[in-house]
């Protein structure tokens, strides 16, 4: 039987990408974003070029009740979801202080709160079919703090110990959890954050397809961390051989903003 895949942030990038992956494996989509009109017209191309089944789900994650009507929007169409991708997520740069609070509350809202309340409605169907999995994105963003953008590191920090204390739950299970960590990445996510602003130092960017098959094959092979890129795996083993304060000011540093024009 195909597997349906649920993935939540499929209307661009990452979650795009990892969309076009599962789909050429054969496996039936639910695609879930704000954007409806990008989701449709992926569902339509992914139907076409793969002969499966794309539905769409429009849901805003910033919303409290957003995860369980998305549940009840499945269920209500008698689906079974195999595999949930928690990929939605966003990010603002900026001094806390200076951000405004409500959106970054957001942030914790859907990068947390939406990824924790998913996991928990459709984990425990693929624990009592004992198959399935769940691929959630964080970042390399996870493994240090990071000021000028701290709740968005934070979060991810979140998501990275979720997943590892998960992946310990689901030993003796043939469920698996995922948590693929890209760094910087070609997609939408800096104008999100950023707004007019720029860094001041370039970064190199991995392409969002380069970085959804990675982390698609790390799934696949069970892998419990997917850090793609030689310099990520770099940036996220260094900072152990640092010292913390040294390490939160470098990543500072590196966040700083050039000033607005
Ligand atoms: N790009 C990077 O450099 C990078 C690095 C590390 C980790 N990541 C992580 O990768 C994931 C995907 O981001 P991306 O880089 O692909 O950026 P993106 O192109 O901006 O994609 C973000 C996706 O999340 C969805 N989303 C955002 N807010 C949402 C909300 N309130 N409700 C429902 N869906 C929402 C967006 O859809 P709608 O706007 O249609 O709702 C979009 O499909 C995120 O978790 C991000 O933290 C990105």
């Amino acid at each position: 039987m195909k597997e349906t895949v649920l993935i939540t942030g499929a209307s661009s990038g990452i979650g795009l990408e990892l969309a076009k992956c599962f789909a050429a494996d054969g496996a039936n989509l639910i695609l879930v974003a704000r954007s409806t009109d990008a989701l449709e017209k992926l569902a339509a191309e992914l139907r076409n070029n793969f002969s499966i089944r794309a539905e769409v789900i429009t849901a805003d994650l910033t919303l409290t009740e957003a995860p369980a009507h998305i549940f009840a929007t499945v269920k209500g169409r008698g689906l079974t979801v195999d595999v949930l991708v928690n990929n939605a997520g966003f990010g603002l740069h900026g001094p806390f202080a200076e951000l405004p609070l409500k959106r970054q509350l957001e942030i914790v809202t859907v990068n947390i709160s939406a990824l924790v309340e998913l996991t928990g409605l459709f984990l425990p169907e693929m624990i009592s079919q004992n198959r399935g999995g769940i691929l959630n994105v964080g970042s390399v963003a996870g493994f240090v703090p990071g000021p000028n953008m701290a709740v968005y590191f934070a979060s991810k920090a979140f998501v990275l110990s979720f997943s590892e204390a998960l992946d310990v739950e689901l030993r003796g299970t043939n469920v698996t959890i995922t948590n693929l960590c890209p760094g910087p990445t070609e997609t939408n996510f800096s104008q999100v954050a950023r707004g007019h602003r720029q860094r001041p130092v370039p970064v190199e960017k991995m392409s969002a397809s380069e970085v959804a098959r990675i982390g698609y094959q790390d799934y696949r092979r069970g892998k419990h961390i997917s850090v793609p890129g030689a310099m990520n795996k770099f940036n996220c083993i260094v900072p152990h051989f640092l010292p913390r304060a040294g390490v939160r000011r470098i990543v500072g540093w590196l966040n700083r903003l050039a000033p607005a024009k």
